[in-house]
């Protein structure tokens, strides 16, 4: 597992702490998806499992009571492992991963119901539809046994936000991977920027991607690749990465990688050709300069929404120096008529997801950012390519600028550090 086992143990002592007398938390990893036929996708547990448990197999049950914290897995089965590979089984779960108790999955349906007999209440992540459904069911098997002597719970609170607020601030261990995820995935968008070439499709590059994350020991991108030039890059989820690359096209590169569970998130945008036009240049400045405003603004004590907000005031303004947007920044930014051409927030909360677990607002505002937590800062331009209201040299441009920020006691810490971000670097790179 990617961090000392204690640190585990202590989440879940952590989450225990926090639940009333006479209670039990529920949470499922998962199970395999088809992709076809008899074809799997490569498994990955729900990331609220993998934080509390650092275990990766599928179909296991974490049970967290007041006293234990017990796992229900695939136990060890020799003609099983054969076909479909290695299993911790029971006695693993607890050497290796410091549960108190294991049991085989078969034992859960019986067990649970010892457990959930006469137990205050039932924690669980209310998204997760399928644990929803079993949980009804084992209330109902209580409830039909209650002339034995059986006490159903009839008290059912969703954990979610407890789980989020824990992931939300990294501890060291976690920031150790995330730099290190970030700095794979910098070198990545190095490899794929020198490899660009005229008349190269889009996933020839997503394959440069691939190989620099794989070769470095990140097994798989945390999310859909993205490699979008000339007008695709304004989709904002491009992801069919299949058309031919343009001499004047620019290529928006969106890819991170996802090592030991944690995602990293960058996006690059460069000339296909090495060289900037003109037109290309001035919007990419715009976004560049919306970046460094918002990262200033990624501090303790800020605001989340002083990022975003510090953000749009740059692109509205350079919008209207470039005469896409008339009128005067403060009232285009009330009326959102910078929206044709900046339709997403200027970032998210990282970590096991890449859109990651916590809430942007307490109490109606929009949180103080606090000392390891990590952002996002995106920032973009993309004019449509039938924008019939602008000049025709701004059609079918999309810029997005994607660094992964961490908040310091000592300010802004930028974990995708080392990218070519500057015009005159960019080019400089390709021309290599
Ligand atoms: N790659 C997804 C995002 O930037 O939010
Ligand atoms: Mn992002
Ligand atoms: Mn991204």
């Amino acid at each position: 597992m990617p961090l000392p086992m204690t640190c585990y143990q202590e989440r879940r002592t952590k989450l225990q702490q926090q639940i009333a007398q006479n209670s039990v938390v529920i949470l499922r990893a998962g199970s395999l998806c088809t992709r076809n036929s008899d074809c799997y996708y490569e498994f990955r547990p729900h990331s609220s499992f993998l934080y509390l448990t650092g275990y990766k197999e599928s179909d296991a049950y974490l049970v967290i009571t007041n006293q234990e914290s017990i796992l229900f897995n695939l136990p060890k089965d020799p003609s099983k492992e054969l076909w479909d590979g290695f299993r911790h089984g029971v006695d693993g779960a607890v050497q290796q991963f410091g549960f108190d108790l294991a049991f085989p999955l078969t034992q859960l349906p019986q067990k649970i119901l010892d457990l959930l007999d006469s137990c205050h209440a039932v924690y669980s992540l209310f998204e997760d539809q399928e644990l929803q459904q079993q949980i009804h069911a084992w209330q109902q098997t209580l409830v039909s046994k209650q002339r034995q002597g059986a006490k159903a719970p009839t008290k059912f609170i969703d954990i979610t936000d407890t789980i989020n607020e824990m992931r939300l601030i990294k501890d060291t261990h976690e920031i150790a991977i995330m730099e290190q995820a970030a700095q794979i995935s910098v070198e990545a968008h190095k490899q794929a920027m020198m490899a660009a070439k005229v008349g190269m499709h889009e996933y020839e590059l997503e394959a440069e991607l691939n190989y620099t994350f794989m070769k470095s020991g990140a097994r798989t991108p945390a999310y859909n690749n993205i490699v979008a030039s000339g007008k695709n890059a304004c989709v904002l989820h491009y992801i069919e990465n299949d058309k031919k690359m343009q001499a004047d096209d620019l290529v928006l590169i969106d890819a991170g990688c996802e090592l030991d569970g944690y995602a990293s998130d960058i996006t690059c945008t460069f000339p296909v050709n090495g060289k900037f036009t003109s037109a290309q240049a001035a919007l990419y400045a715009i976004v560049l300069e919306a970046q460094k405003a918002a990262i200033e603004q990624v501090k303790v004590g800020a605001q989340y929404v002083n990022f975003h907000d510090a953000a749009l005031r740059v692109l509205t303004k350079g919008l209207v120096d470039l005469g896409l947007l008339q009128g005067e920044v403060d009232s285009l930014i009330d009326s959102k008529a910078y929206q044709p051409f900046y339709m997403h927030n200027t970032g998210h909360w990282l970590g096991l997801d890449v859109h990651d677990a916590g809430a942007y607002k307490l109490d109606g505002q929009s949180r103080p950012l606090q000392a390891g937590m990590v952002v996002t800062v995106e920032p973009g331009l993309y004019v449509a390519h039938d924008n019939y209201d602008v000049d025709e040299q701004w059609r079918g441009i999309g810029i997005r600028i994607e660094d992964d920020v961490l908040v310091t006691e000592n300010g802004p810490y930028i974990l995708t550090h080392g990218l070519a971000r500057e015009i005159a670097d960019i080019e400089a790179l390709m021309a290599r």
